[in-house]
């Protein structure tokens, strides 16, 4: 069965049954999925309901309701199809949408997944937006809902842009009219919120020598350049307020710095995704920090809210989408200046951290990747911490750049053999992985992820 059969079966076993129950992750692509799948099927006036899980483990299968809706799971599953099959779940009563690695398991459960067909870059959100448009031609509106979820979960980052199938979703919303795509644009993040300055400060993918950690370095770049980056009101404009002309010199003047460092300039370009149907200057203007605010609703175990924001809300929820990305931002901030300023211990092929209790474990993951570009940045990050749930098991989060991926380095692999080995699991992709290990073993853990990783060097 190809992937379009295959959409097409999922769409029509949800249009049969006549209570449906979704089951989705706590991050960006699992909110944009359970947004996207929860109106799809609203629209066929089936009642459904929603839960948020933020890892499908033995714990959490107490909160899948035993009834005879049909169960959805959507950005999770694919890796837990024993967990299902454990608690005698039917392959009449599940299906599966999702973009992790499959579990092999006996129970055939009924499953979309990219993977099964070489689609490395489509995430949940996409593989959910098209079972919502065989569904009905109408949900393309739910196409902006696709991105935000693909370039949550990173889908745009190695090629600087969405790729076939997800490539097909920015056409629809384009069509659609809620989405703009900004090809060959400069690849910093902030585009809509962040003063123009310190979004260029702010680039780790690609380091810009002069400009990436050094907020007056790229002031006087700009003043160099004499571009216009300040609105009449006189204050500092947002990439997205950049004039075109001025982003064509502002991009090449960055194009050559980096050619006179003998750095490869391939990564400063990238395709942007925004929404002219949302207010200029906030974070929902463009997919990668609309993906933050769910991240933050979603880490801060209010993945609801952010459900609600993709829904359309504006009002309440919003703004405590928005009190909540202002404290995730400023705790991650505390967690990385906690990490350089305690610094990590180096081993042959990672480098490490232990930060105790101090932070939450939903979060570490992304401090590690934010401060790897302030530390040595060939040598992909640990961070442990002490699990929220359960105190003598550790959480574990690795990040790497798309660099050291391209010599090799597969964190997941690395993290789910050893996690597995230790009685943990894990799990995620190459590029950024989790799990979760026992905290007897934590001392071993590092020394069997770093032979690991010698080995995929080697
Ligand atoms: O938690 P963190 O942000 O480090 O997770 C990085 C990636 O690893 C995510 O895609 C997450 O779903 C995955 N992960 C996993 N199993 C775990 C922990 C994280 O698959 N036990």
């Amino acid at each position: 069965m190809g992937l379009e059969s295959c959409i097409r079966q999922a769409a029509s076993i949800i249009r049969e049954h006549e209570e449906a129950t979704i089951i989705s992750h706590i991050d960006a692509d699992g909110i944009t999925s359970e947004a996207i799948m929860s109106q799809a099927i609203a629209r066929e006036e089936i009642p459904v309901k929603s839960v948020f899980l933020r890892q499908l483990e033995p714990d959490a299968m107490t909160l899948v309701p035993r009834d005879n809706s049909l169960k959805i799971f959507t950005d999770l599953g694919a890796g837990q199809q024993n967990l299902l099959e454990e608690n005698g779940f039917g392959t009449d009563e599940v299906i599966i949408l999702d973009h992790h690695i499959s579990q092999p398991c006996n129970t055939d459960y009924f499953q979309v997944n990219g993977l099964d067909f070489g689609h490395t870059k489509l995430s949940a959100a996409g593989i959910t937006y098209f079972v919502a448009r065989e569904m009905d031609s109408s949900n393309r509106d739910l196409a902006k809902l696709g991105i935000i979820g693909n370039v949550g979960d990173m889908m745009a980052r190695e090629s600087g842009k969405l790729v076939e199938p997800a490539s097909g979703i920015v056409e629809d919303g384009i069509i659609h009219g809620n989405v703009d795509r900004h090809s060959h644009d400069l690849n910093i993040y902030g585009i809509s919120t962040r003063p123009v300055h310190i979004a260029m400060s702010y680039c780790d993918d690609p380091l810009i020598p002069g400009i990436s950690n050094k907020k007056d370095g790229a002031i006087s770049f700009l003043k160099k350049l004499g571009v216009n980056t300040r609105s009449e009101r006189g204050r500092w404009m947002v990439w997205e307020e950049i004039s075109p002309e001025d982003k064509k010199t502002i991009i090449n003047g960055l194009y050559e710095q980096m050619i006179a460092h003998g750095e490869d300039p391939s990564r400063l370009i990238c395709e942007h995704y925004l929404f002219p149907d949302e207010m200029a200057r906030t974070a929902l203007r463009n997919a990668s920090e609309y993906a933050t605010m769910l991240n933050a609703c979603g880490r801060w175990t209010k993945p609801y809210t952010g459900s609600a924001i993709c829904r359309g809300d504006r009002n309440e929820h919003y703004r405590d989408a928005e009190n909540m990305l202002r404290n995730h931002r400023s705790i991650i901030r505390e967690l990385m200046e906690y990490i350089l300023g305690r610094g990590v211990e180096e081993l042959s092929s990672l480098q490490y951290i232990h930060v105790g209790d101090r932070f939450p474990d939903t979060i570490v993951g992304i401090g590690a990747g934010m401060s790897l570009s302030k530390l040595n940045y060939n040598k992909p990050i640990m961070v442990m911490c002490q699990d929220g749930l359960i105190p003598d098991r550790t959480k574990v989060s690795m990040r790497t750049v798309e660099k050291v991926v391209q010599q090799g380095i597969d964190l997941q692999k690395a993290l789910s053999e050893a996690s597995e080995e230790f009685g943990g699991a894990g799990g995620g992709h190459a590029i950024a992985a989790g799990a979760f290990i026992p905290k007897t073993a934590e001392k071993e853990f590092v020394k069997r992820v770093n032979r690991a990783l010698e080995e995929q060097y080697a």
